[in-house]
Parts: C-alpha cells; sequence; structure tokens
C-alpha cells in the first residue's frame, strides 16, 4: 500500500548500534521508517515507538549479500512507496585479519555488504527520489584515509564507497538529490567491541563517538535549507582511550 504524504526514510543496519541511533532520532520526527535488517525480530526489538503516533515503523528481513533476498526487497519497496525522502545506508561488516592469514571469501563478503549492495539498492531506489528531491547518506570510515595492519579488506571497501558517493552525487545533482558521506572514527556499537576484543584492547565505550551523537549531526545536516549540501563529514572521538590491554 502506497503511503504518499509522510516524509519516508528507507534505511538499512537498523538494527545496528548506529542504525538504531539513526532510527529512534527519525522516529521522532513523524516519518515513515523503512529499516531493514537480517533478522525480522531483532528489527521489531529494537523497541522504536512510534512517536509522536504519526510515525509509522515498517520492517524488511533482508540479507543484502543475496541476490534474491535483494532484488526481492527492491521490489517490494518499489511496490509500496511511491516516493523516498532520505535513503541511508548504514549496513557493514567488518572483518579484520593480515593479509598472509586473511581469506578472500570474506574480502568477497565485506565487498557485498559495503559496496555492491548500497550501489545496487541506490541504483533500484534513484527513480523514488527525483521527485521528491531526496538525499541519500552513506555511512563511511575514516580507515580509508589511512589504512592500518589488518585491515586491508574493510578499507578497500569503504575507499570504493567513498567513489561511489563522490560520483552519484556528480550524477544526481543536477536532480536536486543530495548526496551525503559519513566518515566515522571509531564509534561506540557491537561492532567496535568485536575490533577491541580481536585487537586484545580493553573496550572503554565511552571514549568512543557516541551513535546518538551521530545520529543528531546526520539528522542536522539532512535538515538544513536546500540552498547548499553538506557532502563529506568527519567524526571522530574527542578523547583518547587508556592504553591497555
Ligand atoms: N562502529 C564503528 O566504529 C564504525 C566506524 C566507522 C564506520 N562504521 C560503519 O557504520 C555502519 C554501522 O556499523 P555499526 O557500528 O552500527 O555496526 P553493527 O552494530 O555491527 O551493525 C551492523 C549493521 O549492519 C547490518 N548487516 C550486516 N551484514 C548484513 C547483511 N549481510 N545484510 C543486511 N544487513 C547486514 C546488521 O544487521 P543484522 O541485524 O542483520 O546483523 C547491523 O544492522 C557500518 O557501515 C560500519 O562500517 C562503524
Amino acid at each position: 500500500m502506497k503511503e504518499p504524504s509522510r516524509k519516508i526514510v528507507v534505511m538499512t543496519g537498523a538494527s545496528g548500534g548506529i542504525g538504531k541511533a539513526l532510527a529512534l532520532r527519525f522516529s521522532e520526527e513523524g516519518v515513515s521508517l523503512h529499516l531493514i535488517g537480517r533478522n525480522r525480530g531483532s528489527l521489531e526489538l529494537l523497541g522504536v515507538p512510534p512517536s509522536p503516533p504519526s510515525s509509522s515503523m515498517h520492517y524488511y528481513q533482508s540479507d543484502l549479500t543475496k541476490d534474491k533476498d535483494l532484488i526481492a526487497l527492491e521490489e517490494t519497496l518499489k511496490t509500496n512507496l511511491d516516493h523516498i525522502d532520505v535513503l541511508i545506508h548504514c549496513a557493514g561488516a567488518l572483518i579484520l585479519g593480515r593479509m598472509e592469514n586473511s581469506l578472500v571469501n570474506d574480502l568477497d563478503e565485506q565487498y557485498r555488504i559495503n559496496v555492491r549492495a548500497p550501489y545496487a539498492l541506490t541504483k533500484a531506489l534513484l527513480p523514488l527520489m527525483k521527485s521528491s528531491k531526496g538525499q541519500i547518506v552513506f555511512i563511511n570510515s575514516s580507515i580509508w584515509q589511512q589504512a592500518r595492519a589488518g585491515i586491508s579488506q574493510y578499507a578497500s571497501t569503504k575507499y570504493a564507497l567513498k567513489a561511489i558517493a563522490d560520483s552519484v552525487r556528480d550524477e544526481v545533482n543536477a536532480d536536486g538529490i543530495r548526496v551525503l558521506s559519513v566518515y566515522l572514527g571509531r564509534t561506540a556499537t557491537p561492532m567496535q567491541e568485536v575490533v577491541h576484543n580481536k585487537e586484545g584492547l580493553s573496550y572503554h565505550p565511552e571514549y568512543l563517538i557516541q551513535p546518538d551523537d551521530v545520529a543528531t549531526i546526520v539528522f542536522n545536516i539532512l535538515t538544513l535549507p536546500r540552498t547548499s549540501e553538506v557532502t563529506d563529514i568527519h567524526i571522530r572521538p574527542m578523547k583518547k582511550a587508556p592504553v591497555g590491554r
């Protein structure tokens, strides 16, 4: 069923640390939220309240690395929605490992979720964003600027995601569509807890970027007047975590 009146926000990675914060922030605005994740249960467990009551929540179970799921998702969204105001690509995966010990399959997996899925979804949904002069957000990482040892696979996918954002921006600005890349340093989410464990570091989330702050910053940028465009934003933690293993 089409929902013509409210602002429509479509987001991947809605069950993750940053995605959940974004979903909560947008749910305060009376929008129609379309949230994508692999596990419908964990999406529903977000506990995102329809607040104010005019907000609505829709859940889509989809493994974005699988073509069957991706195509079904694209078709469902195109059937259900007559426009999209905001498309946020937040789903992502990070697998650490030095090249010598790495699995090429892990690179394929990260490529599919971090690069191919946002590319395919943007391509499929662009026609729904033209009439609404929509906005696309790519949640990226600061890692591509200086890839340290053990992170070549993930860093290369985020470099590719930057290229996609920059190129598509150049293509769609003429239609009034804005494209924002958000380059994050270490942010306090389940992904970062795993990274700390793998690196043998003790996890101090209070020293990291807070997902709620990311959500506030992204929301504020998206609501800026349409006379200008914020293309890239870099966010890093303010404090230095104590070094401890
Ligand atoms: N945390 C950081 O320090 C940090 C820093 C820089 C950039 N980022 C980026 O920020 C984004 C969000 O990360 P996060 O920290 O919030 O991580 P997170 O808590 O681990 O969340 C990852 C999200 O991606 C989804 N996802 C993963 N694989 C998927 C797949 N195959 N199909 C569909 N959804 C899938 C997960 O959904 P499921 O519920 O289905 O698992 C989850 O919602 C990512 O793009 C990440 O690269 C994070």
